[in-house]
């Protein structure tokens, strides 16, 4: 089938995880962080998702926002500075303003313009990916954001994927599915969709029985391969 539908990860595909930690990094006053902003910002992505995980297969559901801060606590306790509660308060707030990869409004805007659907689905709650996706002003080149909230369950269950094909109407294979996320394009591979791999870092695969259709190394020729 031809694509109809494009749908986008949130943390990581269209929107810097890195951001809140780099930018923080930078402030006055932050020296001790700076150098260790990276460990920290990895520390967090890492135990941020390991939560979701956990989480999906203890049943022992929480939003994304909990499992954002419980990461955070892991990540900032691991390198030392968990007492400095201003500096938590400051992360956590860059992270709902996280910046867009550059390349995001324009290739959003070809899509609209083949006339894709477009949407997010997301692990993040609805209020965060709301705060995402005003401050990256991108509410006019997306026709909707999909949250886990909706069924209770994280990322890659398959009810999840399951809100793209229900909202849009349509098939599977009508479906192109792009996530930075190896496991999540993966696991999107076997639930139907066709899938873009996004591997900014040159990451090895994921060790999954599924593989991504296509990896690429941004978001630039997503219009291209939306056909
Ligand atoms: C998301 C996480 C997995 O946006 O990045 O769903």
């Amino acid at each position: 089938m031809a694509i109809t539908t494009c749908i986008f990860d949130a943390y990581g595909t269209l929107f810097d995880v890195a951001a809140a930690a780099r930018e923080a990094a930078t402030e006055p006053g932050r020296e001790t962080f700076a150098q260790h902003w990276t460990k920290v910002a990895n520390d967090w992505r890492l135990k941020q998702l390991q939560y979701t995980w956990l989480r999906a297969v203890a049943g022992a559901h929480t939003d994304f926002w909990e499992v954002t801060q419980n990461g955070l606590d892991w990540a900032l306790e691991a390198s030392g500075l968990q007492n400095d509660l201003e500096l938590r308060e400051r992360l956590l707030a860059l992270y709902w303003e996280l910046s867009a990869y550059a390349e995001v409004p324009t290739m959003l805007a070809d899509l609209k313009a083949k006339g894709m659907n477009t949407a997010i689905l997301s692990n993040g709650s609805p209020d965060m990916l709301q705060g995402a996706v005003e401050s990256a002003g991108l509410q006019e080149v997306l026709d909707d954001v999909l949250s886990v909230e909706s069924v209770g369950i994280f990322k890659p269950a398959d009810v999840v994927y399951e809100l793209v094909t229900k909202r849009f109407n349509c098939t599977r294979d009508e479906v192109l599915f792009v996530s930075s996320n190896g496991w999540d394009a993966a696991c999107a591979t076997g639930y139907g969709f066709k899938t873009a791999w996004v591997n900014r870092a040159g990451e090895p695969v994921d060790r999954m029985p599924w593989t991504p259709a296509i990896t690429l190394s941004d978001l630039t020729t997503i219009p291209q391969h939306a056909t």
